[in-house]
């Protein structure tokens, strides 16, 4: 049997598993969806949403790219970000990236891959941002999970500036925002700043070059 039959029919066995366990699984996740977090993540096959997290098809919205880019004219990331708060109504948007991300990688290198060198510009802007915390750090190895951490935080406060957000904020809707990074040596998630609720916290972060309200790595 070829790779991609095993596919169908783990799926195959996968369904059956679940129905036996929970005989109308199914037909309720038809009938509805009601997530209350989003997730935005990298696309890299290591870090699968649902499952580090620990939840179940239909408690978790998401949209993932390469290196976890929230970027403002993306009209992807947007859509979803939009049908999440304004029809689903999440509680919690979450930005998640990851250590040893090669998209990070690429960007720190200023290797070249083709066309996703456009889409990793965005990460080297982050980069120039923050050049002097990240060269400062002797070991290569240490700038790039340090610009993997900057960086979510950069895509948690673009996050906070959408419209999407900003609006929500405004009519009282409760959403928070949160950006976390997964280790793939070990599994674990460590939050990496304390959750955004409110513009006020929001723009704290952003005018304090993102150092205003940051963690350690927990
Ligand atoms: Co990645």
């Amino acid at each position: 049997m070829s790779d991609i039959k095993n596919l169908i029919q783990n799926n195959r066995t996968w369904a059956a598993g679940m129905t036996e366990r929970d005989p109308d699984f199914f037909g309720r996740l038809a009938r509805q969806q009601a997530p209350e977090y989003l997730w935005i993540g990298c696309a890299d096959s290591r870090v699968p949403a649902n499952e580090i997290a620990g939840l179940m098809p239909g408690e978790l919205f998401v949209h993932r790219n390469v290196a976890n880019l929230v970027v403002h004219s993306d009209l992807n990331c947007l859509s979803v970000m939009q049908y999440a708060v304004d029809v689903l109504k999440v509680k919690h948007i979450i930005v998640t990236g990851h250590y040893n991300c090669g998209g990070i990688i690429a960007a720190l290198r200023n290797q070249s891959f083709g066309l996703i060198d456009n889409w990793l510009r965005h990460v080297q802007d982050v980069h120039h941002q923050h050049r002097e915390e990240i060269d400062s750090l002797e070991k290569e190895s240490a700038r790039i999970a340090k610009l993997s951490e900057i960086n979510v935080l950069a895509q948690v406060v673009n996050v906070c500036r959408t419209t999407v957000v900003q609006n929500a904020w405004q009519s009282g809707q409760n959403v928070s925002v949160h950006g976390w990074i997964y280790d793939v040596k070990d599994g674990l998630i460590h939050s990496l700043v304390e959750a955004i609720s409110d513009p006020e916290t929001a723009l704290e972060l952003h005018s304090s070059g993102l150092k205003r309200v940051r963690r350690g790595v927990a």
